[in-house]
């Protein structure tokens, strides 16, 4: 992994917490870059003029396991100032000569930490009270502590929750300030970055987007770019960023695979052409993915069919374009860090699934990923700045395969269509009550079994229809969106009065997991 050798920066080594990522975003939103590498794989030469400071992660390990984590400690003797959290105070204790011991009390939740010195690292933190609340989580403390190095706060059970090297600039603390559960989290972080570091502000979205455009404009020239466009957050914020750079040198698809929302080919058609004036080529494959999909029920089956078949339409229409020689993809920062390697978990890789990850390698095309050091929260305020609409900024998420994988069994036209109805009902209502927003993602699917209701004097046999709406962070996990009884009862009653084909709702209460959010 590379790091951008273009901007001042506070390092994150990271050593598999969970939190690694909130760090980052913290110095971010503080107007500083942040950049995260594994400990695996930064290397003493990475360590350039850029990097302002050091901050060692937390994470799940004990630092006598040597042999589970590699770390060069010559890294952290650069006069560049570090700041350990967790497993990183203990690792910074540790290389300077101190020692560490699993605790008697182990400490997971809040504690109070009492200020013992006065520091940099802790100025206006404590606000004139005696102690603040703080999150921890571990089982191993520092012991002893290295030469020269004092205690600046302690908790009961912590004696050395904060300490320093003043003139080394090393900090530690045992707990985390990145977490919104410690009381001025963002004050320690805000010190160590302005008072000890003396980093100056060089990150914001709105001069983000300047720069993007510049690398666009440097990286791709005057060659064609094609870019997969799908009416999500990241690939119209793609879009639009290398229509702004590089105009009609940029071209657009589109495929409209018959699996997609109601109305959703008209919207974005005319959004992206119409609107915003992108070079976007309209790609009505319906019939052919319908045809492919005939008589299809295995879910892998379905996947499969659809990812092929849309590589092959995107390659025949990039090949009418000739030339090409670039493609735009929306890659995110969380699908780079390979930060949790050392927990074994798994890092947000929604987009493994992504249509469009087999296309580079058989087409040979060079690959402009402008989002790649952004989080999504960063994505979606460029798409605001670069004037998309907060309707697309704000879209749920939806994946490739479409309404394939919330429709299991059977593909027909029938289906899709009722299943479309279905969904248009249920997301209107949800935008109506100002539910859509407090919403990570909401969607209709149609059941394969026919079910018994009587609607006036008549005896009906149809399908049942599945709501799913679930609040997540990253789609990794997700709990279901608790509903007022009048929502569900008035929704349930709107679809199968106004749709023919369902007779029954029922709304799905598991949690991921042990369920996922599509059905397939
Ligand atoms: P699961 O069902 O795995 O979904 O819990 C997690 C998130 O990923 C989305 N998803 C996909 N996105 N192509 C995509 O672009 C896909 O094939 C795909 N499958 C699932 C899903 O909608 C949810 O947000």
């Amino acid at each position: 992994m590379s790091l951008d050798q273009s901007l001042d920066k506070i390092l994150i080594i990271d050593f598999g917490s969970q939190f690694t990522q909130l760090i980052a975003r913290r110095i971010r939103e503080l107007g500083v870059f942040s950049e995260i590498i594994s400990h695996k794989k930064i290397k003493k030469n990475n360590i350039d003029k850029t990097i302002k400071g050091i901050i060692l992660s937390g994470g799940p390990l004990n630092v006598y396991e040597i042999k589970k984590y590699s770390f060069d400690s010559k890294i952290i003797q650069e006069g560049i100032p570090v700041l350990g959290i967790c497993f990183g105070h203990q690792i910074l204790s540790k290389i300077n000569g101190g020692r560490v011991k699993q605790s008697k009390h182990r400490e997971f939740g809040l504690a109070n930490i009492s200020k013992k010195k006065n520091s940099l690292l802790t100025k206006k933190f404590f606000k004139g009270k005696n102690s603040v609340k703080v999150w921890m989580s571990h089982a191993d403390q520092v012991s002893k502590l290295p030469k020269n190095f004092r205690v600046i706060a302690s908790s009961q059970n912590s004696k050395f929750a904060m300490v320093e090297n003043q003139y080394k600039k090393f900090y530690g603390v045992q707990f985390h300030p990145e977490v919104t559960h410690t009381e001025n989290g963002k004050i320690i972080i805000s010190n160590f970055i302005f008072l000890i570091c003396k980093v100056k502000k060089n990150w914001s979205v709105k001069n983000q987007k300047i720069k993007l455009i510049k690398e666009i404009r440097d990286q791709v020239g005057n060659k064609k770019v094609i870019c997969a466009l799908s009416g999500g957050v990241d690939s119209s914020v793609v879009a639009q960023l290398l229509n702004k750079a590089i105009g009609k040198k940029l071209y657009c698809i589109f495929v409209n695979t018959g699996l997609l929302r109601k109305n959703e080919e008209k919207q974005v058609v005319e959004t992206f052409r119409r609107k915003l004036k992108i070079n976007l080529i309209y790609v009505n494959a319906e019939n052919e993915f319908l045809n492919k999909l005939k008589n299809i029920s295995d879910p892998e089956k379905k996947r499969k069919i659809i990812g092929n078949l849309f590589i092959k339409i995107f390659e025949r229409y990039a090949k009418k374009i000739k030339d090409v020689k670039f493609l735009a993809q929306g890659t995110l920062y969380p699908d780079l860090i390979e930060s949790k390697s050392v927990t074994g978990s798994q890092t947000s890789k929604i987009k493994s699934h992504h249509n469009v990850g087999g296309l580079p390698k058989k087409m040979k095309l060079k690959l402009v990923e402008p989002l790649k050091f952004l989080f999504k929260d960063e994505v979606r305020r460029l798409g605001l700045e670069l004037s998309l609409s907060k309707e697309i900024i704000s879209r749920h998420p939806f994946p490739g395969p479409g309404l394939a994988i919330r429709m299991p069994g059977f593909i027909t036209k029938n289906k899709i269509n009722i299943l479309r109805e279905a969904d248009f009902y249920f997301i209107k209502a949800l935008k109506d009550h100002g539910l859509y927003d407090k919403i990570w993602q909401a969607y209709a699917a149609l059941l394969p079994v026919k079910t018994v209701g009587v609607m006036g004097d008549n005896r009906t046999y149809e399908y049942l229809c599945l709501l799913r709406a679930i609040t997540s962070e990253d789609g990794m996990t997700a709990d279901f969106y608790d509903f007022k009884k009048t929502f569900i009862q008035m929704i349930s009653n709107k679809i199968v009065n106004s749709i023919r084909g369902i007779n029954r709702v029922v709304y799905d209460v598991t949690s991921k997991p042990p369920s996922t959010i599509e059905l397939e």
